[in-house]
């Protein structure tokens, strides 16, 4: 089981309101997701939240990157990327919960939160501090 996460920790704020509240709905997916996996739970219920959990991760990336391309920010096709790969990481992820390799799986699942968590610390933030710096 993993440690919850402090969501009011200023280092995961980005002072966006729609964004916040997206990567808050999105940790909580994968926290719900680790504590499901972690009492045995391997059914279609957990393949349903994962697929769930890729779909909101997509509709937030998409979000992010507007906000990234509308603003003109250099670093956007870097950072494309980098969601891109999460999205990789993700759906491999799926494939190895649907193939029934439980623990492999939950030690993915544990990875794909760390990577989160540090993408908006430092990724996200980046680009946030940038913003709030231009329109200062
Ligand atoms: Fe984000
Ligand atoms: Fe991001």
């Amino acid at each position: 089981m993993i440690a919850a996460i402090d969501m009011t920790d200023p280092a995961l704020v980005m002072g966006h309101p729609s964004i916040d509240e997206q990567h808050r709905a999105l940790l909580g997916m994968i926290e719900e997701l680790d504590e499901r996996m972690g009492r045995g739970e391997f059914g279609q219920g957990v393949l349903d939240a994962i697929q769930g959990m890729l779909a909101y991760a997509a509709t937030h990336f998409d979000e992010e990157e507007g906000l990234m391309r509308e603003s003109e920010w250099p670093d956007l096709s870097v950072h494309r990327g980098l969601h891109a790969e999460f999205m990789q990481k993700t759906g491999g992820f799926f494939e190895d919960a649907a193939s029934d390799s439980e623990w492999t799986s939950l030690d993915v699942l544990r990875f794909l939160l760390h990577w989160l968590l540090k993408h908006i610390k430092i990724e996200d933030r980046r680009f946030f501090d940038w913003l709030a710096a231009r329109s200062a």
